[in-house]
């Protein structure tokens, strides 16, 4: 233990740094196992790129007293999601791999379900129940990163902490249209 350096030494820091150099960002000091990085990031690609539809969806659709004001949180949602849409395909990208974009199987990939709703409750409910699932999944994610992703773990904590606030929205709308 006395012996064991803290850092690694710059000599093999330089060595290592020049080592696959097409592989960009990914240093030989990833220790993550990268494939299923990918393939974990493209499972929430689909998950978010589900919740941008399906918020969209009940934005169109919203009617009822209380139609603008949930409206307006649905598009808001819509527009964060696809945000995070676009923050994971990036870093798919810059791990090296090929974020999928393909309508074929996304309802497989996705955590998320596509619920159209028939009521403006149902729609929220159905809102509330995907942000659920993606806290849950996020979050598992970001656990099973730990040390060895801290980049892409800090990605996901950073979304995480918006389908807080989304669940959260979802509460309170709920209780303002007195469901
Ligand atoms: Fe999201
Ligand atoms: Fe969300």
């Amino acid at each position: 233990m006395a012996n064991k350096p803290f850092l690694t030494d710059v000599k093999t820091l330089r060595k290592r740094a020049r080592q696959h150099m097409e592989e960009g960002a990914v240093t030989p000091g990833y220790s993550a196992d990268r494939q299923n990085v990918v393939k974990l990031l493209n499972d929430a690609l689909a998950t978010e790129i589900v919740c941008v539809l399906r918020y969209k969806r009940h934005y169109f659709m919203a009617s009822g007293i209380h139609a603008q004001v949930a409206a307006e949180e649905f598009l808001q949602h819509a527009t964060d999601e696809q945000g995070h849409a676009d923050q994971i395909a990036q870093r798919i990208v810059q791990l090296g791999g090929e974020p999928n974009f393909s309508p074929e199987g996304l309802l497989t990939r996705s955590h998320a379900e596509y619920v159209e709703g028939g009521s403006l409750a149902e729609m929220i409910q159905e809102d509330l129940v995907a942000e659920r699932i993606a806290i849950d999944s996020y979050r598992e994610m970001a656990r099973y990163l730990g040390e060895d992703d801290p980049t892409t773990r800090r990605m996901l904590e950073t979304i995480l902490a918006v389908e807080e606030e989304h669940a959260d929205d979802m509460v309170n709308l709920l209780e303002k249209i007195g469901n």
